[in-house]
């Protein structure tokens, strides 16, 4: 086969646009030592025969002992195992140490809370390249209904399945409008509406929104200046915040020492009762959405916070004693 002179920088990336899941292929070798690697060339090849190939390359030190293995397993894996996943990519380190594994067909080493694993028999090998094609029956296999991991671009990124009226306006006569395609619209109603179930909780501790807002700022950093309860305040609350500030002061929740503002013993208790709850009601929204995309939205909502307000990045960067 002839070899083009592509710029090998630019195929990679074009190649890279493909999104991908990410799997980690793990086997023993012939002293019993478990081995393994970060695959995302992972592919179904047959329903019938049940067959799935990936590819290694003929630079990797796992490379001998794949050629002799009769069984591997493939481990897709889930949203959370981006570690497990860099991990596995480095080259010939121990990276089964400290690792809890299942036994597998042909004692393969399985590894645990991933989105799908394949056990498989070697059935095929072939030359690609400057890879070798693994092609593998599976014998046996379990799924969870874990969202999977996803590389696109060289980087790790979310899987989120897009709702079925995605693009569609919720009410067609709204059409261009301030209606669901608006960010300001889709964030105001469900600040509004998710704040609506938090409300109640603030009445019987007698607290205002603005109250609740300083109170749970400074359980963030235990103490703040005068200086950084303005900035953590600057276009949210402003001069309601100070009068909430007061408030709270002499309610006997926040101290004031040295232009330095703390929470005292009590006003940590309401901020904890507080925050347990309202954690509580996040719960129940984020277990009707679905965890996982509970966790890619806030994912998200950080994302806009560090380009709408680069500043308050920095400031909660200070670890608090
Ligand atoms: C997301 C991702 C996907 C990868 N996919 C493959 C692949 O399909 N085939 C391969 O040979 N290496 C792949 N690698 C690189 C290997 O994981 C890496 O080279 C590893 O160090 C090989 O381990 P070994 O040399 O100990 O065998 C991938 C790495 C990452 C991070």
């Amino acid at each position: 086969m002839e070899s083009t002179n592509f710029d090998t920088t630019a195929f990679r990336q074009a190649l890279g646009s493909f999104a991908t899941g990410v799997t980690i292929i793990t086997t023993r070798d012939s002293k019993g030592e478990p081995l393994g690697l970060t695959v995302n060339s992972f592919n179904s090849v047959s329903l019938d025969p049940p067959l799935v190939l990936w590819s290694l390359a003929k630079s990797a030190l796992s490379l001998p002992v794949f050629r002799e293995a009769e069984h591997w397993a493939v481990h897709v894996l889930s949203s959370g195992q981006s570690e497990l996943s860099t991990r596995f990519a480095m080259r010939g380190e121990d990276k089964f140490a400290g690792l809890d594994v299942d036994a597998g067909v042909g004692e393969v080493p399985l590894l645990k809370d991933c989105t799908a694993r394949f056990q498989c028999k070697t059935a095929f090998q072939y030359d690609g390249g400057d890879h070798v094609i693994f092609v593998g029956e599976v014998v046996s296999f379990d799924r969870s209904d874990v969202a999977p991991l996803v590389f696109h671009g060289g980087k790790y990124a979310h899987a989120t399945p897009r709702t079925e009226r995605e693009g569609k306006p919720r009410r067609p006569y709204l059409g261009g409008s301030f209606n669901d395609d608006f960010l300001g619209y889709l964030l105001g109603r469900s600040h509004f509406k998710f704040y609506g179930r938090i409300k109640p909780l603030l009445k019987a501790e007698e607290l205002s929104d603005e109250e609740f807002y300083v109170l749970s700022t400074l359980t963030l950093k235990h103490e703040m200046s005068a200086e950084d309860m303005d900035k953590a305040m600057r276009d949210v609350l402003d001069e309601a915040g100070h009068e909430a500030l007061d408030s709270l002061c002499k309610r006997g929740y926040v101290s004031q020492k040295d232009e330095v503002f703390h929470l005292t013993d009590e006003g940590s208790r309401t901020a904890i009762r507080l925050i347990t709850s309202a954690k509580a009601v996040e719960s129940t929204v984020t277990e009707r959405m679905g965890y996982e995309e509970g966790a890619v939205l806030k994912s998200l909502l950080n994302k806009l916070l560090d380009t709408l307000d680069p500043e308050a990045a920095e400031m909660w960067e200070y670890e608090p004693n």
